[in-house]
């Protein structure tokens, strides 16, 4: 399935012309249309079968942010981009929820293609298409209830302070992906990708996560029918806690803070996938846990026998399409069969390894079903087998300093 549609909506036709000649690199499969306004645009849709749509954000009549609400309505598979030279912070925030990525114009050429091919081979990682359509309609990842509460009360006090209140997001899984999502788009014109929740916070500032809360579809509570098996705030602590395990390890090999910072933030996302799911399937994901616990095999290969898809394929592909950086993508969707990543060297996928089997090991009444083990291969690779029992060690002294419970 190497061909690909895509549908580019621009009112300027000038602009129309430059994106023709900038797509004369794209491969000769790959297959594009021109609309110059969103009801031409979704004329074209219903006749034919896309994958991509890229709008301008100011058009008249229907602007993007309203197309692209209408597409994911209706054809909720097709990936959606905005592409737009000028948007205030009240447009980026109204499209943050139907819109998966945002780029800047001028954009350059292979910026474009690429983010436009990442997309499209994210979608590899998903074996069945309806999964595809579930996941592209979820706009946002549901939030702790606690957290959810404390980031209100935070925002709501005199004394509230920005600081604080990104302690609060980095604690949670589904605000910070969401955040980084907006602070890593073109519009704020970061010239690397943002990894770290405190500074993501700071950089957008007060108004737009005031805005952010009030918008309920952006940072919503968890409110899936409750399943014996699966429990929130188990999943988050669990998170958390292998994010600073990770962080930890990554520092102990040695790597640089930027690769430390997205071990973190990998650690912290690396099941988010199981929330996912049993946002989407609700009692059925319930079911899968059930069987991977009387079978004794890994959740993910009951995953893949309930949905074709594993909690580390859905997770990736959701924060892949999001924007967020790929070191942290590729950590989040290998973390339980690294060997099949193609590492050079210790990073983030090889620190959320081992700190989710560390875990394991110190919690080991967590889970009933068949725990990770350390991928011996992969650490050998990487000439670091030795260093298990320190990176035990050191996890073990984060457990006793109570640190992961902050
Ligand atoms: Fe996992
Ligand atoms: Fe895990």
């Amino acid at each position: 399935m190497d061909e690909k549609r895509v549908i580019f909506v621009d009112d300027d036709v000038i602009s129309l012309k430059s994106l023709r000649r900038m797509l004369t690199k794209m491969p000769k499969s790959w297959e594009f249309e021109f609309a110059d306004s969103g009801e031409k645009a979704l004329d074209i849709l219903s006749q034919d079968h896309f994958d991509v749509i890229v709008a301008d954000m100011r058009m008249p009549k229907m602007d993007g942010a309203q197309l692209l609400t209408q597409v994911q309505k209706k054809y909720p598979g097709i990936v959606r981009i905005i592409l737009s030279g000028h948007s205030n912070r009240e447009m980026i925030i109204s499209s943050i929820g139907p819109c998966h990525q945002f780029l800047a114009k001028p954009c350059q050429s292979d910026v474009l293609i690429n983010t436009i091919k990442r997309a499209c081979a994210l979608r590899e990682l998903l074996g069945d298409e309806r999964l595809q359509s579930s996941l592209a309609k979820l706009e946002g990842i549901p939030s702790v209830p606690h957290i959810y509460v404390e980031l209100n009360t935070e925002i709501n006090s005199p004394s509230g302070s920005l600081k604080k209140i990104s302690q609060i997001i980095a604690k949670d899984m589904g605000m910070s992906a969401k955040i980084l999502q907006l602070v890593n788009s073109a519009f704020f014109g970061l010239p690397r990708h943002v990894s770290n929740v405190e500074q993501a916070v700071s950089l957008l500032g007060m108004e737009v996560i005031n805005a952010l809360v009030l918008s309920s579809k952006v940072f919503s509570l968890f409110e899936t029918p409750k399943l014996p098996n699966f429990s929130i705030d188990a999943l988050s602590k669990h998170n958390f806690v292998v994010g600073n395990f990770a962080k930890a390890i990554s520092q102990e090999e040695k790597c640089e803070k930027k690769v430390s910072e997205q071990a973190f933030l990998a650690g912290l996302m690396h099941d988010i996938g199981k929330l996912i799911f049993c946002t989407i399937y609700g009692k059925r994901y319930g079911d899968a846990i059930t069987s991977a616990e009387q079978e004794k095999v890994e959740i993910t290969v009951a995953e893949n026998d309930y949905f074709k898809s594993s909690h580390a394929g859905i997770g990736a592909y959701l924060l892949g399409l999001w924007g967020l950086p790929d070191p942290v993508v590729e950590a989040i969707a290998f973390h339980h069969n690294p060997g099949e990543f193609p590492a050079e060297e210790f990073g983030p996928l090889a620190a959320v390894h081992a700190a989710d089997v560390i875990y394991h090991e110190l919690h080991p009444n967590a889970t009933n079903m068949k725990k990770l083990k350390f991928d011996e291969m992969f650490f050998k690779k990487l000439d670091v087998m030795d260093k298990a029992d320190t990176w035990r060690a050191l996890c073990q002294d984060i457990v006793f300093c109570g640190d992961e419970n902050e």
